[in-house]
């Protein structure tokens, strides 16, 4: 009897912790040590495999191409053009040829193959979750574009994959490297802000022209995505540089948010008004929102702001709003002010020469050593390819990489309970700790940077 009424018991906490998120908390007890803070064995020479040649993938193509020590051996598309395109550019740059693995499966034969240590991912959001799981079971580290995961389940899993296959997964969050997001980083260690205590950003980005055009091809998987979700479908660009800004799962940790859904008036007026009578996009029932604003509290009690927006004719921003008890900071366009003796107050911001002093005195090291290399290869003005240039220089070097599988977690699950909560008249939803309570003892991450001498860029290093 008292055991069955322990078990009773243990069943009823247990379904009283589930609706709470908390037996999710208990998840993955059994699996590998903590990935935090973890360094794989040197690869001096990388052998690559990029899974996804249209936008992105052709971009790390020729990012990378860039970067000694790196080797673009395997690329993988449905598409036998896409491959053929890539092939062209590594002839073009002397590149040897890649090896090709064509199809809808053919991803899991690169996940499989001894001859590829890396696998990068730029496939349709459905494809980011089973490539990286496939990744990692395959022995390889995995990078993957963002969102990485869109449920708090799937990123249980590759936190828990990660951490027992002893692979890396990082999200490809390439804001975290943008000038403006690490001047912020590093304006906050040196104390210039003070103690922190808001920070908002942001997805706002016109993309309507993404869904209604018709374009050849018709890859038109990012609106089916948008058509079927509300809240935030895409937190990341905005959330996880202001994270490591703010210490999450390093000494602070997302506590738990509420989401709020605007009014549908842009997104499926535009569309219908562009696209042909004949087009299936020409639907009604779009669920995403022309604008989802999400709060966070995290454990110390601080506040983030998160907006999704791709859908109204306003201009492009991030926000990267940082507040703190001396001074703040915020981008697009970029300002900067700091109290100057206590009690001065701070009624407007520091004026273009001001700002650009700081900006220049405070740039953070990595944009000092590479950064106009950077804005000469490209991408996303040079961030894409600091981002690139920094993995790669960790794993050649065996030290931690600045993300790991919890930091694509804590963000990534945002899809889901944003959503949730936006559907349910912005009801609180735990955020959940997937450090399991490392986040108290995990060490702040530094200012870092690369050798480029070490990564074995020539003297005349600005040549590409
Ligand atoms: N970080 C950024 O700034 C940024 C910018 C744009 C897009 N993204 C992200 O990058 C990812 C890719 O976006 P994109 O704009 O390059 O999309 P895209 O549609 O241009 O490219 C996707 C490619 O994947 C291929 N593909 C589809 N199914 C496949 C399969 N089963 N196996 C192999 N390849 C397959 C397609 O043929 C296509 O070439 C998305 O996750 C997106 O959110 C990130």
């Amino acid at each position: 009897m008292n055991v069955t009424r322990n078990g009773f018991l243990r069943g009823a906490v247990c379904t009283a912790f589930v609706a709470s998120g908390g037996c999710r908390a208990l998840r993955g007890l059994s699996g590998g040590a903590s990935m935090y803070g973890f360094a794989a064995p040197r690869i001096p020479r990388i052998r690559l495999g990029v899974v996804g040649i249209g936008g992105r993938g052709n971009g790390v193509i020729r990012r990378v191409s860039n970067l000694p020590g790196v080797e673009i051996v395997a690329i993988c598309d449905i598409n036998p053009d896409k491959l053929a395109q890539a092939q062209k550019f590594l002839s073009e740059k002397g590149k040897p040829a890649a090896r090709e693995f064509l199809g809808p499966d053919a991803w899991r034969r690169l996940c499989d193959d001894p001859g590829v240590d890396v696998v990068y991912n730029t496939t349709p959001w459905d494809l980011h979750v089973p490539i990286q799981l496939g990744a990692m079971k395959g022995g390889k580290h995995v990078f993957t574009e963002v969102p990485s995961a869109f449920t708090v389940d799937e990123c249980w899993e590759l936190v828990e994959t990660s951490e027992k296959t002893r692979c890396h997964c990082m999200q490809l969050e390439n804001c975290c490297y943008g000038e403006i997001e690490m001047l912020t980083f590093n304006l906050a260690k040196l104390g210039m802000l003070g103690e922190l205590v808001h920070a908002e950003g942001a997805y706002i980005h016109d993309l309507r022209w993404m869904a209604a055009t018709e374009y050849p091809g018709g890859e038109y998987w990012r609106f089916d995505e948008n058509r079927d979700h509300g809240g935030n479908r895409y937190p990341t660009h905005g959330l996880v540089p202001l994270c490591l800004t703010f210490d999450i799962n390093r000494g602070d940790r997302l506590d738990y948010l509420v989401s709020l859904d605007s009014a549908k008036a842009n997104f499926q007026a535009f569309m219908n008004e562009k696209l042909k009578p004949d087009n299936p996009r020409r639907i009604s029932g779009v669920k995403m929102a022309d604008m989802n604003s999400t709060l966070i509290k995290t454990a110390k009690g601080r506040s983030i702001l998160v907006q999704h927006d791709v859908s109204t004719p306003r201009p492009y921003s991030r926000i990267q709003l940082v507040t703190g008890t001396k001074g703040a900071i915020c981008d697009y366009p970029f300002r900067v002010v700091f109290e100057e003796s206590v009690g001065s107050g701070a009624h407007k911001w520091f004026d273009d020469a001001r700002a650009e002093e700081i900006r220049e005195k405070y740039r953070h090291p990595l944009w000092k050593t590479i950064g106009e290399l950077a804005k000469r290869v490209g991408g996303h003005g040079g961030m894409d390819f600091i981002m690139d240039a920094r993995w790669v220089y960790c794993l050649q070097q065996g030290l931690p990489l600045d993300m790991n599988v919890y930091d694509l977690a804590v963000t990534s699950c945002l899809c889901e309970l944003t959503e949730k909560s936006a559907d349910n008249r912005s009801r609180t939803y735990d955020i959940p700790d997937f450090t399991r309570g490392n986040w108290r003892t995990n060490k702040p991450m530094e200012i870092v940077d690369i050798d480029l001498a070490k990564m074995g860029f020539a003297p005349d290093k600005d040549k590409v």
